[in-house]
């Protein structure tokens, strides 16, 4: 891609959330590719003190590849922006409208992409949907997430939840096919359909080899695939996402938009690099798709 050769790049990762871990290897795979691919890239592994030494390193753009806190929220990207760094991916207000689950579904409702329906979660209240889904506003990689077919439960799982986020969303949950499906600078990729052996699509069922069947053979029809894409893409401009996204969507006779990850995994194995080259686009060409968007002023 022309003139990207020419810039340094810093790939930022790690964090400070409960996602480093993931965040460590999307970071590490992001650098590697590049490296190989011929880019001018250096590594920044972000943690709790170091975050002026960004300034220090002078780069053209960041790669943002934390996931989750102070990465997936907007944080970053309000520092990057004030220091007039360009960045990977979402915008600051974007990236905090859909990092925050709750303020996410406003969007959807507003735009009239469906969704489960919820409630926020109150600990005095009884429950209004059962089986529900119980969950902190603010997470991912399954943090803190429950489904709940009991009231005994139901409380137990909003105390869990209020660990990780003051606001908690209680969610009708919705018996049906899971399907994630990535958004490259507004481009739909293959969707894929997840089947964890567990049953829940947990975090051991996220990261454990093995643990989870992903499957481009989603068993929808062709009307229900183009829902599906149409879906994704009005949840991502929504948003106003910008470079790369995944949609989690919950398919019952329509697709429920769970929500838009707008730092999505990255490592060899993540769902969108396992999409785009299904769909014929290698890891190189992604990364430069999504450094081809990055910029100073993403609002
Ligand atoms: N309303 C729901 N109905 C059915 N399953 C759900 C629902 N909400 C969440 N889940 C399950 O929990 C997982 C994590 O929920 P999600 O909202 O995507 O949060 P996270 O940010 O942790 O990925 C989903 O991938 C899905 O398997
Ligand atoms: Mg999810």
């Amino acid at each position: 891609m022309a003139g990207l050769k020419e810039k340094k790049i810093l790939v930022v990762y790690g964090g400070i959330g409960t996602e480093r871990e993931v965040s460590l290897c999307t970071g590490k795979n992001v650098y590697d590719t590049l490296k190989s691919g011929g880019y001018e890239v250096e590594a920044f592994i972000l943690n709790e003190d170091n975050i002026y030494e960004i300034l220090s390193r002078h780069p053209d753009i960041c790669f943002n590849a934390v996931h989750g806190k102070y990465g997936e929220d907007g944080v970053l990207q309000g520092f990057l922006e004030m220091a007039g760094i360009a960045y990977t991916g979402s915008g600051v207000a974007s990236s905090m409208m859909a990092y925050n689950k709750y303020m996410a579904k406003l969007a959807f409702e507003k735009n009239a992409i469906p969704t489960p329906r919820y409630y926020q979660f109150g600990s005095g209240g009884e429950p209004q949907f059962m089986p529900c889904v119980i969950k902190p506003a603010r997470e991912g990689s399954t943090v803190g997430v429950s489904i709940v077919h009991t009231r005994a439960h139901y409380k137990q799982a909003g105390a869990l939840a209020k660990k990780y986020d003051d606001c908690v969303l209680v969610e009708e949950y919705i018996d049906g096919k899971e399907i994630t499906i990535s958004v490259i600078n507004g481009k739909v990729l293959s969707p894929i359909y997840i089947k964890p052996h567990s049953g829940f699509y947990d975090y051991a069922s996220k990261y454990t080899a093995g643990a989870t069947d992903y499957l481009f053979e989603t068993g929808l029809s062709d009307a229900e695939t183009d829902l599906v894409k149409a879906t994704a893409v009005s949840a991502y401009k929504a948003l106003n996402c910008l470079g790369a996204a995944r949609v989690d969507i919950i398919f019952r006779d329509i697709p429920y938009v769970l929500e838009v990850n707008t730092v999505p995994g990255l490592t060899e194995t993540s769902n969108l690099p396992k999409a785009a080259e299904h769909d014929g686009i290698s890891q190189l060409e992604l990364f430069e798709m999504m450094l081809a968007t990055a910029s100073t002023e993403q609002n």
